[in-house]
């Protein structure tokens, strides 16, 4: 199967026309061996190659080029396959941008493709990538992390926990922060619902009849209250997570967590509801009726796992939360992955344009976390910082500067 791969990456160092030259010709000398073809642009700083042949071959070899230290920030930005190789008889064609004039590049690039390939111009999805990293001469459409090994996250030693069960507690909670670290602040504590064994939600949910579960998800509520004022969490903010049909198939909803925020002597200023959406919004209205109680009430609302299941475009369009939870998926190896980055660019700009704060959900690498801060991200959650803690609060790891050698 015919494979076609592009990455960009930063060069270490700057390197020489004859340093490049050496590169080219073992790069060819391999490229033949493995049946790959292709083109390596090069701006001085960044490159951007493209790898095509038997898919095998292109990942082994990115593989490997992935860990030559003449260079970092790898990034892959496409994979695809494709009925024929734009680059046939090349075993590495090299564009040096350094010597083009921007007008040249464009033509460059597709001289060197095959008559078959140029035909396909207007919607190809490679050249089009190709000349929109040669023709851009700044940065502004890069966005690099920091150096992960310029960090190191060190625990501090505010946990505490509240292990045992009070009498007729059916639900535990367990409590991750979000924080920003920029600040070194704690910006609120999600309470993640428990069984009573300690169970997953799913495995909660499970085990409850359909009927009932609208009605539990808001009474466990009751319990994450009550948690939250014994561990005297009484100055910070509070998220909880809500079906959205539990909003909706009791119009009273709003009312009772109100009770149960004020029974715990804590304020509904203080309190977020993240709307989970694993399942779809049956009623809009009924449901947009739901999250206008919330607000007149002083509750803050964020959208959960935004980019997951029905967590779309289309609830962000419909409704601006004060917060914007990009799911794991998205976040998850953010730092190499173009598609990724794009997306979390995008969705980073439409919270700066709608007043809302974006938090970047499950960060576990330090990589992850120093591409997100480049990109504008400056809240977070995940095992990076914390993991979660039943009826606790967990030590939180803050990132430092290492010292220089
Ligand atoms: C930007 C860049 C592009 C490269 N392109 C190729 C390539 O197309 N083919 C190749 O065999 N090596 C390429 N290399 C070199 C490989 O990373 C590696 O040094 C080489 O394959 C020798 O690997 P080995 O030491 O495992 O034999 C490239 C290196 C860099 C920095």
């Amino acid at each position: 199967m015919l494979s076609t791969l592009i990455y960009r990456s930063r060069a270490c160092e700057p390197m020489s026309a004859d340093a490049l030259d050496g590169l080219i010709r073992q790069a060819r000398a391999r490229n033949a061996s493995l049946n790959v073809t292709g083109l390596l642009l090069f701006d001085g700083v960044h490159f951007v190659q493209l790898l095509e042949g038997p898919a095998q071959s292109v990942e082994s070899l990115f593989d490997t080029i992935g860990r030559d230290a003449r260079h970092k920030s790898v990034v892959r930005l496409l994979r695809d396959h494709g009925p024929f190789r734009r680059f046939e008889g090349d075993e590495m064609a090299m564009v040096d941008l350094r010597d083009l004039a921007v007008t040249q590049v464009a033509s460059l690039i597709l001289e060197k493709m095959k008559k078959q390939a140029r035909l396909a111009v207007s919607d190809d999805r490679v050249i089009k990538i190709l000349t929109w990293y040669a023709l851009a001469r700044d940065t502004s459409h890069i966005v690099e992390g920091e150096d992960a090994a310029n960090w190191r996250f060190v625990a501090d030693e505010g946990a505490s926990s509240e292990p045992c069960l009070q009498p007729g507690q059916t639900y535990q909670f367990a409590l991750q922060p979000i924080v920003e670290p920029a600040r070194r602040a704690i910006t609120s504590f999600e309470f993640l619902i428990r069984s009573q064994s300690g169970g997953s939600p799913e495995q909660l949910f499970a085990s409850v009849p359909p009927a009932q579960r609208y009605r539990i998800d808001l009474e466990s509520k009751a319990f994450a209250f009550r948690l939250a004022s014994r561990l005297c969490l009484d100055d910070i903010k509070l998220s909880v997570n809500l079906l959205p049909m539990s909003l909706v198939a009791d119009p009273s909803a709003v009312d009772l967590m109100l009770d149960q925020i004020a029974g715990c002597g804590l304020s509904p200023g203080q309190v977020i509801v993240e709307i989970t959406e694993q399942e779809a919004i049956v009623n809009q209205r009924d449901f947009g009726a739901a999250i206008e109680r919330l607000r007149r009430a002083g509750i803050g609302v964020a959208i959960d796992d935004f980019g997951a299941g029905f967590a779309g475009l289309s609830l962000l369009a419909d409704f601006q939360p004060d917060k914007l939870k990009i799911d794991r998926k998205i976040i998850q190896n953010i730092h190499a992955d173009g598609p990724r980055q794009a997306i979390v660019r995008a969705i980073v700009e439409a919270c700066a344009a709608l007043g809302i704060t974006p938090v970047a959900e499950g960060v576990e690498r330090v990589e992850e976390w120093c591409w997100l801060q480049a990109a504008g991200v400056e809240r977070f959650q995940g095992y990076l910082f914390a993991r979660p803690a039943l009826n606790g609060v967990p030590a939180i790891h803050w990132p430092q500067r290492t010292p220089p050698h």
